[in-house]
Parts: structure tokens; C-alpha cells; sequence
């Protein structure tokens, strides 16, 4: 306060010499060694910094002018200033008497290099450089000044000797600023804002390379601090249950797929019964249960693996009175988007009395979930397509509710079907570890969790990390321990740029999503369980997401394992269709049998000589996506038995919608012409485009009801009106939310277009009946007969 006075009193008797002799030297970078401040005014465009370095003379009034901010996070009215120095003393002017102090009307002192800011007279440490040598001559009187760093003395430490570790109880790690007691240091993470940029492909490579095997077992062990129940001991043992029916499917063979990481004897019990040394088990159909398999190990590890289902329990007759069903090889299922398993199940009286084939399910298996916005959406609809395990604890139930909603709708006639996603895991980044960006940025951002909830199954990824893993002590790669894969069960990373390079098509990872290597064979016996699993719960097939991402050659391996899965003999209803978008590349992907990437005559020649009958591979069929526009790309290259049609689908329910249908097709959402989608998809059932055989050509048509996007604001679209999306659910970022508010999708009054925010198109009664006439159903049916409200 005195030495301010005074100051001011100097200056008043100074004002009138303009004693600025800044001259051009530049200012030296932010770094050890240098004090930077930065300073926001308002009250004069230029301003002065009047200082005393290292407790010298202080500057020549009014002081050094200062710049403009340089630095883009503290933009304008900031000002900086960097001087070389340890300790600075200093007071701001406008060169014209005017004064800015401290909040107690003194200097402002900093006692250490570094980044400081002031405003509003509030001092602020942005961040602090040790104090090295020369500046701190004695090294805080404990080392010596060598070449400018400090060499400390016994038990002292920090890059200035300024602290003490007892070196009787304690020790100094290596990162010379860590003192621990005991004997373990921690794990430090890359300096600054370094993230690790490794398991990159090289050339033409798609394989990890094989050291990354050391990578693997990251999941937080019993007792440390990162681990939770569901992570049971991840740590160390993980397994599946790999099932085998009989051809008649009245019995199956159970072995239990169990990894130590140390190689522990393990022992099993099925079910809670005693313990064996045996992996494998009979089972046949008088068994009701839902399994379950404990596995234990010879170090004390446990493993209980997810409740198993067999196929005899779940696929209960269905028997319709009339119609041209075709055993489950015709008709028309509906995709019910972001509808609950609850509201599926009490919609399905309705469905069955309308006479659906059935519904196809979204996503079911654990995906990726979290408390912060994703562009500004919480927990939008994509992340469905980002497993984290194949345990069915998804977004819309639990294997619980799933098993209750398939043996409910089955009872209604109505057969399930999945969504299911083999190509990939979640984007790299998307897992339960801390990241950061190393782009200039340098911004933080917690780890992400499952759909799984309490049941949650560790994931991990090596994009934007920074800490090495604690167990392996090495950067983090992927592991999907609920699975499980480990790192070695990915392609390298490899940015998907070519839509027309097999290699990029089949090893890019597709939108930056961990992309699994569907070539080993380990890979592919784990996705012929993961669908007879589904067959298991009661499934009647299922869709395969992202299918031209997976090698055609690779297809047909799981699907072969798939088959001998099921006893050699592919239940009589299944079907299976598979995303292949044929976009610009149709002669690739389709016309050209020979392409070296072929998912037409390709694919039929490989099943063939696989031992599938004609009958087997006409329920392997390929979602067309030619259809409406040019339903017939190459010809007649494969049977229209294997195609399937729609007109809407769920990949157009977002702003950037960019399906073109050519006039022929209408996406509700984006449109927001009912009258346009109602008579779209009354023609795909009456007279689709491009037909020659109505009875015949494409017997499994899908139809689509969803939701508009709440308030028009396309956006929103991402969001799901389940409850999951609404800010509410938020907590990081929530500034960011935009609210995409819960709305019940059962509601049993309404009709096809009549909302609220849920569209329910298969409510509707003119496309129902379109869909009973090309079915060979009765069409003269009143509203209550079909299920639906007066009015529909
Ligand atoms: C720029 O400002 C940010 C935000 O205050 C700070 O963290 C960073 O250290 C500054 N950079 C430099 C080089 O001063
Ligand atoms: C994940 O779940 C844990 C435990 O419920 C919770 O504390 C954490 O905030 C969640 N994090 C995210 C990003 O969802």
C-alpha cells in the first residue's frame, strides 16, 4: 500500500516524460525460467506492467508496454507480458495515472516461474515452472546448480530440491516428483497433452502386431479402486459358453470357453451343482431352466457367466389359422425403433392379430451409454451400434425382459428378430478410461459407460489415452473383457477411407469404431455362439449390421460355424439379412461375382460348397438397398428370395438423411408427408416397384415406424424419446443438452401418424391391409378385429 503511494507520487511528478523505450526485443517464449502474465483491462487500450524481476530495480515509469493476447484462450482484453525471472513484483498503468492494484491495493508478487493471469485485481495461477538453477543458486539449500538443473541431495526432490522423501520409509519415482511410501510408484501418464498414438497399420498390414498380446487383462483387479462387482475378475479370467444342438434340436452339448490369464486349473459347476474338472455338459430338453455356469479358478478367481438359453424352451409353436406364412418364410416385420422391450411386448397382441410375420428388435446387446451430451444429445440412437459386450443388457432390457418379450409376442405369433452388430465394437475413445486431445486443445473428458448399468462390462480402447494401464503397465489397447476379445482380436488401426478398396472395406475402421478382425478363427467360433446364443433366446434370425464391412469369405466362415452350431440344420423359419449398401460400388459388391469382394453369386458359391442346401441359403438374404430407385442393379445376379425390401428405414432418422429414393420412396421424419409414406408403404405390399411376381419376389418386406424428431429440430433426431436421451439423465456438460423428453411408444388409442412423437405406420389401417392382401389374409376385418382404435 505504501510502496504504491509512493509510486503513484513518482509518477505524477513523471507524467509529462513519455520514458517508453521499449525498443523491438521480443519477449521471451512461456517456459521454465520465465514469469508470463496475462492481464485483462478494460480500462485503457494500452497498457503498462511496472516490475521488479528476482527482487531487482524496478522498471523505468510507466513500466514495459504489453501486447495484445496472442494466446486464443484468453483472447482480448487480455494483454501479456513474459519476463525471464523467478520472482516478479508488479503493478499495471495506462501510461496516463491510472492504477490497477492489488485487491488489497499492493503488488501483485509471484514467487516462481510460470502462467498467471489478473482480473478484476484477482491474481490467478494458470500454471507454475519449476524454479531451476541458476535462478535458485542453492538449489532451495539442498543440491548444486550442474548446467542449470539441480542435483539434489539424499531424500530430496522436485527439478528445484524443494522437497523431502524420508528415503527410510518412502521412495522418489522416477518422474523425479513423485515420493511414495512403500515401494510401488504410481503409473504416470504422457507429459503435457500427449496421447498415445500407436497400433497404427503399417502398409498393407491388418493384424495387430503380436507384442500387443502383453496389452491385454486391463480390466481394475478385486479391490483396487477402478473395479466394480460386474467386473468380477475380468482381471484374470473370462470365458463363454460354445453350444452345439443335436440336428433335431432336443439336445445340446455345452462347453464352457474359459481363459486364465496365468493359466489356473479351473473347475466348473453348471447350474450350482457341484464342481468339476469337466468344461463340457449334455444337456437335453427336459431341462426348463435358464443356465447358468460358474467357473472357478485354482488361485480363488471366479467367473458366472451370463444366464444361457436353449432353443427348445424359446421357440414355441406359432400356428396362424391362414396366411401365406411360408414356416416363417414370408411376410412382413416390423422395426419398431427406439421402442422399450415392455412397450414391444404389450404391442404385440396387436401386431399378431394384424397379422405381422414379426418384429425386428434394435440392437439388443450391451452398447455404449453415458451421463454427458454426444453432440449435443445424450445417448443418441447410434450408440446402439457400439457394443460393449454380447451380454443382452441394452438400452431397451435386460436378457430378462427380452426373454419374457419373445415368449410373449411368440405367443401372439409374432417372432422376434435382432438387430446384430459383428463387424465392431464401440469408436475408439468410447470406453470407461479418461481421455484427452492432443490437438492444440488439450481437453479432458471422462470415461464412457454401458447400457449395462450395474451389470456394466469393462471396455477399453487405445483412442485419446494418455495413463498406461495398471496392470499391464503399458498403453491401453483394446479388450471387450464381456466378450471377450482381447487386443489382438482387432485389426491395426486404420482410417476407412476407400469405398472401393476390399482391404479398406473389410480392416478400416469404419467412423473411427474399433473394427474386429473377423479373420481369425477364434473371432468367428465366438460369433457363430454369439448368434446360436440368440437362437438360444428365442430369435427367429436376425439382421447383420455393417455386413460390407466384414470379408464375404469371413461371412461364410461364421455362418458355416453357425450351421454346424445348429446340428447341421438351420431352424425352418430363420432368416438373416444382411446390410450390404451398394451405393456407387454395386459391381463390386454385387454384379461381379469375381470382384475378390463379391456379397451375390460370391457368397452362394462359398455356402454351396459349404454344404448349404438351395433352401439354407435362400434364408441368407441381403437387405437391398437399390430398392425402390433401381431395384434390379445387375440383373437377376441373385433370387429376389433373397432380397429384402423397405421403404423407410432407420438410417434416414437424423438431419443428414441421404437415402434418395428418387420420387419413389418417402422418409416420414424428414418429409413429413403422411400421405406420401402411408401410400409408399401400402405400394410395398401391393405393388412394389419394379415387381413382376407379387406373391413371389421378395417375401420378407420390412416397415418401419419411428419418431419425428421433437420441435423439427433435425437434430433431435438422434435422440430416442425412451427416456434415455432426456437431459434430465445428464451430468457432465449439461449445458450442451438438448432435451429429447420421454414419451410412452405403447399407447394403445392412437394410430399410425397420429404421434405423439412416436409414429406407429403399422397401426395404420390401409397398410394393414395392403399387407393382408399380399399376404392372402382376410381384408374385410373391422379395426377391433386387427387390433387397432376406431379411426385408424
Ligand atoms: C493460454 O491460456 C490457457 C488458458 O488460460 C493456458 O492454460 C495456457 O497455458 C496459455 N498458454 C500459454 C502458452 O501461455
Ligand atoms: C458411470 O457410472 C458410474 C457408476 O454408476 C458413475 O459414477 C459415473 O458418473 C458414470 N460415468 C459416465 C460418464 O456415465
Amino acid at each position: 500500500m505504501k510502496q504504491l503511494n509512493l509510486l503513484i507520487f513518482i509518477f505524477l511528478l513523471l507524467t509529462f516524460f513519455n520514458s517508453q523505450v521499449e525498443g523491438s526485443v521480443r519477449d521471451p517464449k512461456p517456459g521454465p525460467g520465465v514469469v508470463t502474465i496475462y492481464y485483462s483491462t478494460d480500462f485503457s487500450p494500452t497498457t503498462y506492467i511496472h516490475y521488479s524481476v528476482n527482487g531487482g530495480d524496478w522498471t523505468t515509469l510507466p513500466g514495459k508496454q504489453m501486447d495484445p493476447s496472442t494466446n486464443k484462450s484468453m483472447p482480448l482484453p487480455y494483454h501479456q507480458k513474459s519476463i525471464t525471472g523467478n520472482t516478479l513484483t508488479f503493478v499495471f498503468d495506462d501510461g496516463k495515472g491510472n492504477w490497477d492494484h492489488n485487491q488489497g491495493g499492493g503488488n501483485y508478487v509471484v514467487g516462481q516461474p510460470g502462467i498467471y493471469s489478473v482480473k478484476n485485481h484477482v491474481l490467478k495461477t494458470i500454471y507454475l515452472y519449476p524454479k531451476k538453477c541458476p535462478g535458485n543458486p542453492t538449489c532451495s539449500n539442498h543440491g548444486t546448480c550442474n548446467n542449470g538443473n539441480c542435483v539434489c541431495k539424499a531424500g530430496y526432490y522436485t527439478e528445484d530440491c524443494s522437497k523431502y522423501c524420508d528415503p527410510y520409509t518412502h521412495i522418489i519415482c522416477d518422474d523425479g516428483k513423485t515420493c511414495v511410501s512403500g515401494k510401488t510408484c504410481p503409473i504416470q501418464p504422457l507429459p503435457g497433452c500427449q496421447t498415445y498414438h500407436d497400433g497404427k497399420c503399417s502398409g498393407d498390414t491388418i493384424v495387430m502386431p503380436p507384442s500387443f498380446k502383453a496389452r491385454r487383462w486391463q480390466t481394475p483387479t478385486k479391490g483396487s479402486s477402478g473395479h466394480r462387482d460386474s467386473f468380477q475378475d475380468y482381471s484374470h479370467l473370462v470365458g463363454w459358453n460354445h453350444v452345439v444342438y443335436s440336428s433335431d434340436h432336443q439336445s445340446a452339448t455345452l462347453e464352457v470357453k474359459a481363459t486364465h490369464k496365468n493359466g489356473a486349473s479351473l473347475m466348473y459347476s453348471f447350474n450350482g451343482g457341484s464342481k468339476t474338472s469337466s468344461n463340457t455338459k449334455q444337456f437335453t430338453s427336459s431341462f426348463t431352466d435358464a443356465l447358468t455356469v460358474t467357473v472357478y479358478g485354482s488361485d480363488g478367481t471366479k467367473l458366472v457367466l451370463p444366464e444361457y438359453d436353449f432353443m427348445w424352451n424359446t421357440h414355441t409353436a406359432i400356428q396362424h389359422a391362414s396366411g401365406d406364412y411360408r414356416d416363417g418364410q414370408k411376410g412382413a416385420i416390423v422395426s419398431l425403433f427406439g421402442w422399450p422391450d415392455g412397450d414391444i411386448e404389450k404391442e404385440c397382441e396387436m401386431l399378431g392379430q394384424a397379422g405381422y410375420l414379426g418384429v425386428k428388435l434394435f440392437p439388443h446387446q450391451e452398447s455404449l451409454a453415458s451421463i454427458e451430451p454426444m453432440n449435443n444429445i445424450l445417448n443418441p440412437w447410434y450408440f446402439y451400434y457400439q457394443p460393449v459386450s454380447y451380454q443382452q443388457n441394452g438400452r431397451h432390457g435386460t436378457r430378462a425382459q427380452l426373454r419374457q418379450l419373445i415368449a410373449t409376442c411368440r405367443s401372439h405369433n409374432v417372432r422376434i428378430y435382432s438387430d446384430t452388430v459383428l463387424n465392431h465394437m464401440t469408436g475408439s475413445g468410447n470406453d470407461m478410461q479418461k481421455h484427452r486431445n492432443d490437438a492444440g486443445s488439450c481437453v479432458y473428458w471422462p470415461g464412457k459407460n454401458s447400457t449395462g448399468g450395474d451389470n456394466m462390462s469393462p471396455f477399453f480402447t487405445q483412442g485419446f489415452t494418455y495413463i498406461p494401464n495398471e496392470n499391464t503397465e503399458l498403453p491401453p489397447s483394446q479388450e471387450y473383457p464381456g466378450v471377450p476379445y482381447g487386443p489382438l482380436d482387432f485389426h491395426c488401426e486404420r482410417a476407412l477411407n476407400s469405398w472401393t478398396d476390399p482391404l479398406d472395406l473389410n480392416a478400416g475402421w469404419l467412423v473411427g469404431l474399433v473394427d474386429i478382425n473377423t479373420e481369425r478363427d477364434n473371432v468367428q467360433e465366438r460369433m457363430a455362439d454369439y448368434l446360436t446364443d440368440l437362437i438360444g433366446l428365442g430369435f427367429s434370425g436376425f439382421r447383420i449390421d455393417a455386413a460390407k464391412h466384414i470379408k464375404p469369405d469371413d461371412l461364410i466362415s461364421i455362418f458355416t460355424k453357425f450351421k454346424r452350431n445348429m446340428g447341421g440344420n438351420i431352424p425352418k423359419d430363420f432368416i438373416t439379412w444382411w446390410e450390404v449398401l451398394l451405393g456407387g460400388e454395386k459391381d463390386l459388391l454385387m454384379c461381379n461375382t469375381n470382384s475378390g469382394y463379391n456379397f451375390g453369386k460370391y457368397i452362394e458359391n462359398g455356402l454351396d460348397s459349404n454344404g448349404f442346401s438351395t433352401d439354407d441359403i435362400n434364408k441368407i438374404k441381403i437387405w437391398w438397398s437399390s430398392f425402390p430407385n433401381a431395384p434390379s442393379p445387375c440383373g437377376g445376379v441373385i433370387s429376389r428370395v433373397r432380397q429384402v425390401i423397405e421403404n423407410d428405414d432407420h438410417d434416414q432418422q437424423f438431419g443428414g438423411s441421404s437415402r434418395d429414393m428418387h420420387g419413389q420412396g418417402v422418409i416420414l421424419v424428414k418429409d413429413r408427408d403422411v400421405s406420401g409414406h402411408r401410400y409408399f408403404e401400402k405400394k410395398l405390399f401391393s405393388n412394389p416397384e419394379g415387381v413382376s411376381d407379387n406373391n413371389n419376389d421378395w417375401p420378407i418386406r420390412l416397415l418401419l415406424s419411428s419418431y419425428y424428431f421433437p420441435n423439427n429440430d433435425a437434430q433431435l433426431g438422434a435422440g430416442i424419446p425412451d427416456g434415455k436421451s432426456d437431459c434430465s439423465n445428464c451430468k457432465v456438460q449439461c449445458n450442451t443438452c438438448k432435451n429429447v423428453a420421454k414419451t410412452s411408444a405403447y399407447q394403445p388409442n392412437k394410430c399410425g401418424y397420429t404421434g405423439p412423437v412416436y409414429t406407429r405406420t403399422h397401426r395404420d389401417k390401409e397398410i394393414v391391409t395392403a399387407m393382408r392382401g399380399w399376404m392372402g389374409l382376410d381384408t374385410g376385418l373391422s379395426n377391433s378385429e386387427l387390433g387397432i382404435p376406431e379411426g385408424c
